[in-house]
């Protein structure tokens, strides 16, 4: 078995990996962050199952999905994090999860406190602002700065706890979608816990690129989504809540489909995507077949390290992450410095040098352009990315 670093710079491997997906023609695709694409095997059992589900209607769900299938899978969610089957319910996407904790956390108060930052998901955000109105609660928001270290968000937390005593709640981004920092989950929970905060952590772009464990993290509320770094059909996702605290969310608009106490009740309540549940055995064997979370996040940090080191080094361009191992990923941000709007670059990038990336604004260090890579990324793509940066940082 190879080194996983050394596994991570074999082209020959993640050669015949890409050659597992099949890609259209066109750009370079560096913006692999808004979902992932499914490999070929996959597409293919996820089209066959849509054609027997299309087929037999509703017979097979009731007789096998309903009571059977849909329990095995929920295993194989469960086992994918290491955590008891009854501490998962699948939901439709890490959104409707994370909605779902948000607005049936059962512990607040008229007045109470609720924190998010300037690097939360919209979804998130929203949710939590409209629970804050609904409640008579107060949102408190923070920002953080980048490029960001371990030590100031973990300091900038620690102040918000410290200025605001009533904070009851808060969301927690693993990896921010803006500008691909991934927040010291650990130190942050634990923070939190010395001010009786509790945490709703969003797992969505952690899933399948990050190695972690829920219950080293300390987290207790989680929302989690299968179709960005595990490769599986649009559509699928999961919550997680802790069994032991499973009394302190409400089921979601009264549902009481199952006898309680019961993690289903907290999703919301509907038909699923059946197909897509159904391809997930198939999904999980791509993603061992592919070495799994360690070996798909070295690649992904390699390829994403091999552009970062020269980005550094051009003047004009403002790479928004650290190296620090604990902070970076596949997502990186960055921006040239003389711009306040980096949606004109983005479009210089796609239309002079075939790179499809995208413009990220909404965290406080402002317009960014996010560039992440792919199991489908080459040595080349990178050398075209780094060649383009280059001379658009000299201005041409
Ligand atoms: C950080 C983050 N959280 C949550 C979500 C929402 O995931 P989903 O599309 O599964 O609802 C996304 C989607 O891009 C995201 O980037």
């Amino acid at each position: 078995m190879p080194r996983i670093e050394d596994n991570a710079r074999d082209e020959h491997f993640w050669h015949a990996i890409a050659e597992r997906y099949d890609v259209a023609p066109g750009p370079i695709n560096l913006e692999n962050g808004y979902f992932g694409r499914m490999t070929r095997d996959v597409a293919q059992d996820y089209q066959r199952n849509i054609d027997f589900i299309n087929r037999n209607n509703s017979l097979p769900v009731r007789q096998h999905f309903d009571e059977i299938q849909s329990i095995e899978i929920r295993d194989r969610v469960a086992g994918l994090l290491g955590v008891a089957p009854a501490s998962v319910a699948l939901t439709s996407r890490a959104s409707d999860a994370l909605q779902s904790l948000i607005r049936n956390y059962n512990g607040l108060q008229p007045g109470d406190q609720l924190l998010i930052c300037d690097l939360e998901y919209h979804s998130v955000a929203y949710a939590m602002r409209w629970v804050a109105q609904q409640r008579g609660l107060e949102v408190i928001e923070i920002s953080h700065k980048h490029p960001a270290t371990h030590e100031s968000v973990v300091t900038r937390y620690r102040e918000a706890f410290e200025r605001y005593p009533r904070l009851k709640l808060m969301a927690l981004t693993h990896v921010t979608h803006r500008t691909g920092l991934v927040l010291p989950v650990q130190d942050i929970v634990a923070a939190a816990k010395e001010h009786g905060v509790d945490v709703i952590l969003d797992g969505a772009h952690a899933l399948g690129q990050i190695e972690f464990d829920l219950q080293a993290l300390g987290v207790a509320f989680a929302g989690y989504n299968l179709h960005k770094w595990i490769g599986g059909p649009l559509t699928l996702g999961f919550m997680y809540i802790d069994p032991q605290r499973l009394t302190d969310i409400d089921p979601d608009m009264g549902n009481q489909h199952y006898p309680e106490p019961d993690i289903r009740n907290r999703a919301p309540y509907g038909t699923t995507n059946i197909p897509a549940w159904l391809t997930l055995p198939r999904v999980l064997q791509e993603h061992l077949d592919m070495g799994g979370t360690q070996a798909k996040g070295a690649r992904l940090n390699y390829l994403r390290d091999l552009w970062v080191s020269e980005a550094r080094k051009m003047p004009g361009i403002e790479v928004l992450i650290e190296d620090d191992p604990r902070l970076r990923c596949a997502i990186t941000s960055l921006r040239f410095t003389h711009l306040q709007d980096q949606q004109p670059m983005v479009e210089r990038l796609l239309k002079d040098y075939n790179l499809f990336t995208v413009a990220r604004d909404g965290s406080a260090c402002g317009s960014c352009i996010r560039i992440t890579v792919g199991f489908t990324t080459t040595l080349d793509d990178i050398n075209q990315l780094v060649n383009a940066l280059r001379e658009l940082s000299q201005g041409n």
